[in-house]
C-alpha cells in the first residue's frame, strides 16, 4: 500500500521505517523543502540520529502526496497538527485512514488532536490514534515494542493492526480513543515532574508515588471525559507512564531535571532541542480539570511551575501537606 507519513521528527521517521519495513510504498513528508534535501542527502534524519534510511524510502514537502495514498500516518508536533490536517483536506480521498501518532492536547482548544484532524478533513476520514510505551529511537533501531491502536469502529482499527504489526512490533486494538489520547497527552506532564523529583534528587519512592497518584489523576480527568478506566492501567497508560517518566530518551523527563535542577524554564526547553509536549500539555490538562471538575493537584503543581514562576520545593511542599485521604475514594471520584 501507498502511504504518506506526515511529520518527519524522530517518531514519523522510525514509523515509516517499520512500514517499509512491513512492505509497504511509504513517503516521508517533511514541512520544508530544506528538511526534505537533507534526508534525501545524507540518508539519515538527525532527530533519529544513527538509523540509515533505504533507498526505497520517498521524501517529499508536498502534500499533494496523500492524494493517492492508502492511509497517511500523521506525526508533527501536536501544534502543528491542525495547519497540517486543513492543508490535507483539498488532497486526501474520502475514507483514506488517517492514523494519528501525536501526542498532545490542542493549545486553546484543549482538543484532542483526532478531534482537531476530524474537525479539519471535515469527517470523511477515520482516524485511528496510535500510542503507547514507542520511544522513536528503539523503534528505529528494531527493539521489540507494543502499542495500541484506537478507533471509534474496531474493524478500522483492526486494519491498522494489520499494517503496523510485525515481528519487533506489537499492536493492540482498543475502541477507546479518550482515554488513549488522555493518556498520550497526559503522561508527559507527569514525566516533567518525574524529571523535575530527579532533577531536585528525590529518591525512587518520591518518583513511585507521583507516577501512582499521576496515574490516578490522569484517569480521573480520562473517566470524566468519557474514557474507560481499563486504558489507563494498558499499554497506552501505564506502559507509557512508566517508559516516560524512567527513561533518558524521553524529552519531557530530561527537560524535568533541567527544571529540578533550577534551569530557568526557557532555557531549560531550548536545551532539549526537540518538542516538549508536556510543557504544553500542562496547561491543556488544567483547562480540561477546570471543565470537568476534576481535581489534578499533580497537573495544577506543574502549571504553577511552568507557567506561574514558581519554585518547584514549594508545590513538593504543598503536594506532600494537602489534607489525609483515603487512597481510593480519590483515585475514582
Ligand atoms: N519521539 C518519540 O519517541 C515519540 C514517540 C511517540 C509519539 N511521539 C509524538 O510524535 C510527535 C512528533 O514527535 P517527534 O519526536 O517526531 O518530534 P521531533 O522533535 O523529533 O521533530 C519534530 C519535527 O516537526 C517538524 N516541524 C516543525 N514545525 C512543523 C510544522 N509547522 N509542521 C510540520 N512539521 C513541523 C520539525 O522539522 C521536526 O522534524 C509529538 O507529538 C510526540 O509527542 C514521539
Amino acid at each position: 500500500m501507498k502511504i504518506t507519513v506526515v511529520g518527519s521528527g524522530g517518531w514519523g521517521t522510525a514509523l515509516a521505517l517499520l512500514l517499509l519495513e512491513n512492505g509497504n510504498d511509504v513517503a516521508l513528508w517533511s514541512h520544508t523543502q530544506e528538511k526534505t534535501d537533507i534526508l534525501r542527502a545524507t540518508g539519515e534524519n538527525p532527530m533519529l540520529s544513527g538509523v540509515a534510511l533505504p533507498k526505497e524510502m520517498r521524501f517529499t514537502s508536498d502534500l499533494a502526496d496523500v492524494a493517492d495514498s492508502g492511509a497517511v500516518l500523521m506525526a508533527t508536533p501536536s501544534y502543528a497538527v491542525r495547519e497540517t490536517a486543513r492543508r490535507m483536506k483539498e488532497f486526501i480521498r474520502p475514507g483514506t485512514i488517517i492514523v494519528s501518532a501525536s501526542k498532545g492536547i490542542e493549545k486553546d482548544s484543549s482538543l484532542r488532536l483526532s478531534q482537531v484532524i476530524e474537525e479539519e478533513t471535515g469527517g470523511k476520514c477515520p482516524v485511528v490514534v496510535l500510542s503507547g510505551p514507542s520511544h522513536a529511537e528503539e523503534v528505529g533501531r528494531r527493539i521489540p515494542t507494543g502499542v495500541v491502536a484506537a478507533a471509534d469502529d474496531l474493524t478500522i482499527a483492526q486494519q491498522v493492526q494489520d499494517l503496523f504489526m510485525n515481528q519487533r512490533f506489537r499492536v493492540y486494538t482498543s475502541d477507546d480513543k479518550v482515554g488513549t489520547e488522555i493518556c498520550a497527552a497526559l503522561k508527559n506532564v507527569i514525566a516533567l515532574c518525574a524529571g523535575c523529583c530527579d532533577g531536585m534528587g528525590c529518591g525512587d519512592n518520591t518518583k513511585a508515588l507521583l507516577m501512582t497518584r499521576g496515574m490516578a489523576e490522569m484517569a480521573r480527568l480520562g473517566v470524566a471525559l468519557g474514557g474507560r478506566k481499563e486504558t489507563f492501567t494498558g499499554l497506552a497508560g501505564m506502559g507509557d507512564l512508566i517508559v516516560t517518566c524512567c527513561s533518558m530518551h524521553s524529552r519531557n523527563r530530561r527537560c524535568g531535571i533541567l527544571i529540578g535542577q533550577g534551569k530557568p524554564i526557557p532555557e531549560a526547553l531550548e536545551e532539549i532541542g526537540a518538542v516538549v509536549e508536556g510543557y504544553y500539555a500542562a496547561a491543556n490538562a488544567r483547562t480540561l480539570a477546570q471543565r470537568a471538575g476534576v481535581e489534578m493537584p499533580i497537573a495544577q503543581a506543574a502549571y504553577e511551575v511552568l507557567y506561574q514562576g514558581r519554585d518547584v520545593r514549594g508545590v513538593v511542599d504543598d503536594l506532600m501537606s494537602r489534607a489525609k485521604r483515603s487512597e481510593l475514594e480519590e483515585s475514582w471520584s
